[in-house]
């Protein structure tokens, strides 16, 4: 964990950390000022009364406890570098307090930033701009803090508090991490439909838990930032700059033209079209109307959320060794291959522990680490739309909803518990590990002297005592059928 070469040699033999995505973005911010009077992450006390009552200890108002995780063998240490997930030093943090978070007993480090330099990774990096880089703007400007596409409601809504303010447009789309470049391309894409002068700047803005303060915090990124008003959804208390809940807008259907629901004639139809909706069109592939959406937006949302039938899936099956998760597997495989139209590949057990786990053990740490390796491989394979069929135990509930997390941020995923009992498993005792296991010659077995947790959120159950092969494979590829992911034949 020392930090990278390249560093003034005084820096050199500092210990480097690399923090979660949610931490870059915190540093990016307090380094560019956005998070001012913050010019470090939080110590104990600020933090505390931070999450009692959104102030600082000297009674700032502030809404996030902007904190700084670390292992405890780094709370020894005066000074570290924190560098990106790719090794390049960021900042140099001088560490004031470390402290153990009283909720998680996690270790924090708190303490003053120097900047080494400016963050540069994520799309769409060359339109991020520190608040200082910003030419004033005389009079008023509304903020658009945007982590979903605007539709022509909201673009509607946004002219018309713009106009009503006379303000210019401040749009900031909310970088989380996830389909990022989807969204500033969606951002951009309406641009000519938002007042002259609109300006665009991305902010690296992951989502908080608690809503209320999560707007509060967008209020203060949009006032560091320069805006006068910010555009929000609802009202809130205490927030840096004054919110504009816009009037509700709907689709006068008679018209064909968006408008304040005021104005529209009580005999008009009003259209709206629901997220659910909208997520089924472009589940199915069916084109957004343009009455709702303009097509640029309509094309990002489809690149985003590409039809069921052509998106990235994963499906995991979990269950004992012996259970026929290979078999099962290998037959969906097959039979996948055999239709055509998807590429598939196989993340069988015991072929990913010959070649990406190899020399792993069964110890709890090391399954847990082929799992996530697992994990990895099949959501960079949903990402790219193919469908990964993955066959390990994975005999923990936990690790199997770490795989589902990531595989979700990348297309979809489908958990099938091969069900077959553990009896049933140790009577075929196929490679004869469950008569050895009983012999006390492999410690550590799963069934038999290492745990299996049953999956309680598992899409499928299939029981190979009670069905064939092809039936399981059968059962599969009906609720991939069902579900969309394939096309009836
Ligand atoms: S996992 O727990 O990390 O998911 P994985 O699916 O990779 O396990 O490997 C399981 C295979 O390794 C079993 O099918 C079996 O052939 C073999 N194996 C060897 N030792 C053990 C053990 N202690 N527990 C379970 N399986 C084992």
């Amino acid at each position: 964990m020392t930090a990278e070469a390249g560093l003034p040699d005084t820096l050199r033999d500092l210990p480097g950390w690399a923090p979660d995505a949610v931490e870059l973005a915190d540093l990016e911010l307090l380094l560019a000022g956005v998070y001012r009077p913050l010019t470090g992450f939080l110590g104990s006390f600020d933090a505390a009364m931070v999450i009692a009552g959104g102030r600082l200890a000297d009674g700032t108002p502030w809404p996030v406890p902007v904190t700084l995780a670390v292992p405890k063998e780094l709370t020894a240490h005066e000074r570290i570098v924190l560098q990106d997930p790719e090794g390049v030093p960021l900042a140099v943090l001088e560490v004031a307090e470390a402290w153990q978070d009283p909720t998680s007993q996690g270790w924090r480090l708190a303490g003053p930033l120097e900047a080494l330099r400016s963050p540069a990774h994520g799309p769409f990096h060359s339109l991020r701009r520190r608040p200082d880089e910003l030419d004033p703007v005389d009079g008023p400007v509304l903020a658009v803090a945007a982590r979903e596409p605007l539709h022509r409601k909201q673009l509607g809504q946004i002219r018309q508090v713009a106009e009503q303010l006379g303000a210019q447009v401040l749009v900031l789309p909310l970088l989380s991490g996830e389909h990022d470049e989807s969204l500033v391309r969606a951002l951009l894409g309406v641009r000519k439909e938002l007042p002259d002068g609109t300006r665009i700047i991305p902010v690296p803005l992951p989502p908080r838990g608690d809503h209320d303060r999560d707007l509060l915090l967008r209020a203060h990124v949009a006032a560091a930032y320069g805006a006068t008003h910010l555009l929000a959804e609802q009202e809130a208390e205490g927030t840096a700059i004054p919110v504009v809940v816009p009037e509700p807008w709907a689709y006068d259907a008679d018209v064909e033209i968006w408008r304040p629901v005021a104005r529209i004639e009580p005999d008009h139809v009003q259209a709206e079209l629901t997220a659910e909706r909208l997520g089924e069109l472009l589940d199915a592939g069916e084109p957004v109307p343009d009455w709702f959406t303009p097509p640029a937006v309509a094309a990002e949302l489809a690149r985003a959320r590409p039809p069921k039938h052509s998106r990235g899936v994963t499906v995991f099956f979990t269950g004992l060794s012996g259970s026929g998760k290979s078999t099962v597997a290998r037959g969906l495989a097959d039979a996948l291959v055999e239709r055509g139209g998807r590429t598939v590949t196989l993340l069988d057990g015991d072929v990913v522990r010959r070649m990406l786990s190899a020399g792993l053990t069964f110890s709890k740490a090391d399954r847990d680490l082929n799992i996530r390796r697992i994990g990895f491989v099949a959501a960079e394979i949903t990402r790219h739309g193919g469908v990964a069929i993955c066959a390990p135990i994975a005999p923990y509930a936990a690790t199997r909803a770490e795989v589902r997390r990531m595989v979700a941020a990348a297309g979809d995923f489908i958990l099938v518990h091969v069900s077959t009992p553990l009896e049933e498993c140790e009577r075929r005792d196929r490679k004869g590990l469950y008569a050895k296991a009983r012999a006390g010659l492999i410690p550590e077995f799963t069934g038999i002297s290492d745990p299996y947790e049953v999956p309680d959120d598992a899409d499928l159950a299939l029981d190979t005592s009670a069905m064939t092969p092809d039936e399981a494979v059968g059962r599969v590829l009906e609720l991939l059928v069902a579900g969309g992911w394939l096309r009836t034949e």
